[in-house]
């Protein structure tokens, strides 16, 4: 794979070490037989600096603010293509032909329905439970439901499970709201595409029939379409991690919408929607922005900074243009978050902290006003972004498995603990 070599020179060793070329993106120096060959770790806590795998499915510049999947930039993507498309993409390697797309579509919507007593899981929950709580119990629980796709040696049941786990969540998270709210669980329905499915599961009641507005179908699957995979972030780690001992597709996925939940990762898109809130006026905006540099506060800027893009997310780009379509056409003008929103974005740009931090909205920035706007409340954005991002993780999955190198995930550590020391008897103690 490469000639190219990095020297390493410590002590009184000299180790050879292998730099790969990627595709696109900065070279990568080969670590592997650092402790064999030197007896030394690395150190990179947060893995600033450290790549944990091969993969060919997302790729990232976040100097350039550029989000390839297979190699197609991601505003194409979500100009011109849907979300099962992308789906499809990004599990398979390439663009479906017609036929390919039908038969993978009609997959998917075969495969919706939940096995019945699964509601029983749901029951089992408080009403005023977080919809993630939910979400993430139910997924694990799926392999308590479908034993036939957790062998992850056969590839049938591979792509099985994965077929499972897309069509499936979107009913989890709708019944997961219906729970919440205390409506009745909405079946799904398969003559609807994937995001008129999932806006009728969450918002018809079996009193009414129900319409799912086109428009606001288009602006769901483009949330699901630029959510769907973003490299090796933590969630995607994760999920390779808990693969990585052999756990069952299921349990693996549940582990990754688990580490999505936090407010530093998917649940950033809930934590931005109230920071917006309660900022409620521009002019209280420089106030919030002083304490997000204030070093003694611990207060962000939510929706502000990513640990790759150093420039503006292009998921952000184009979720800013569909705020003001969707709010548009669903007649709210002049929408006050959204107006603190965009002159937040701008003060905040304009600020040196902001600006030598190399500091720019993400993705989280502008949906969470989109999907209030559709009737969705804060506690259902994580959700929203786990569905999503399920396919994401399931293709990281499906790769990592397929990889001949991958190995159990075990990372190893700076130890500054106490060194050997003898037990001391309880009596003898002072
Ligand atoms: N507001 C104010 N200051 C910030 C922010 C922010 N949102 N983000 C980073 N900084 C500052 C940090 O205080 C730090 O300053 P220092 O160098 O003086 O100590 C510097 O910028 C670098 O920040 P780190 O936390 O070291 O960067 P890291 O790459 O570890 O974190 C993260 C990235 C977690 C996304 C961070 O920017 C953050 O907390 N943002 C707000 C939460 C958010 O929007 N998360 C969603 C991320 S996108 C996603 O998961 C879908």
């Amino acid at each position: 794979m490469t000639d190219r070599k990095a020297t390493l020179t410590f002590d009184d060793k000299t180790l050879e070490l292998p730099i790969y070329s990627p595709t696109a993106g900065p070279d990568v120096i080969d670590i592997r037989k650092l402790y064999a060959q030197g007896n030394v770790f690395t150190h990179d806590p947060g893995f600033t600096s450290t790549s944990s795998c091969e993969s060919t499915i997302t790729f990232i510049d976040g100097d350039e603010g550029v989000l390839l999947h297979r190699g197609y930039p991601i505003d194409q993507l979500a100009a011109q293509s849907h979300y099962l498309e992308v789906c499809y993409l990004l599990l398979y390697g390439e663009l479906p032909t017609k036929a390919q797309m039908d038969d993978f579509e009609s997959r998917v919507t075969h495969h919706t329905m939940l096995h019945d007593q699964m509601t029983y899981f749901y029951r089992g929950f408080r009403r005023d439970a977080h919809p993630m709580a939910i979400i993430v119990g139910v997924m694990g629980a799926m392999s308590a439901f479908y034993h036939d796709s957790t062998d992850i040696n056969d590839p049938w049941q591979r792509e099985v499970a994965s077929i499972r786990m897309i069509a499936k969540m979107p009913t989890i998270c709708a019944w997961a709201f219906n729970y919440s709210s205390g409506k009745p669980f909405v079946y799904p329905k398969n003559d609807l595409d994937y995001a008129s499915n999932f806006l009728r599961m969450c918002f018809a009641v079996p009193a009414e029939e129900y319409q799912v507005d086109p428009v606001l179908a288009k602006a769901m699957d483009r949330i699901f379409t630029l959510h769907a995979d973003h490299e090796q972030n933590a969630s995607t780690s994760t999920v390779r991690l808990a693969s990585s001992s052999g756990a069952n597709p299921f349990a693996c996925i549940a582990a990754g919408a688990a580490c999505l939940w936090g407010p530093a990762h998917g649940g950033a898109n809930q934590a931005c929607l109230e920071m917006l809130r309660e900022i409620g006026t521009v002019d209280r905006i420089p106030e919030f922005i002083a304490r997000a540099k204030d070093k003694d506060d611990p207060f962000r800027l939510m929706g502000f900074g990513h640990r790759v893009y150093k420039n503006i997310d292009p998921r952000a780009k184009v979720l800013k243009e569909s705020a003001d379509e969707v709010l548009d056409l669903l007649g709210v003008h002049d929408n006050p978050t959204l107006q603190v929103a965009k002159e937040l974005e701008k003060q905040a740009l304009n600020d040196p902290y902001f600006a030598e931090k190399k500091l720019f909205p993400n993705v989280d920035f502008y949906s969470g006003i989109i999907l209030e706007a559709m009737g969705f409340p804060t506690s259902m954005f994580t959700p929203i972004f786990a569905l999503s991002r399920t396919v994401g993780w399931i293709s990281q999955w499906g790769e990592q498995l397929s990889d001949p190198a991958h190995k159990i995930g075990r990372p190893r550590q700076l130890y500054t603990g106490a060194a050997y020391r003898d037990y001391v008897p309880l009596s003898e103690r002072g």
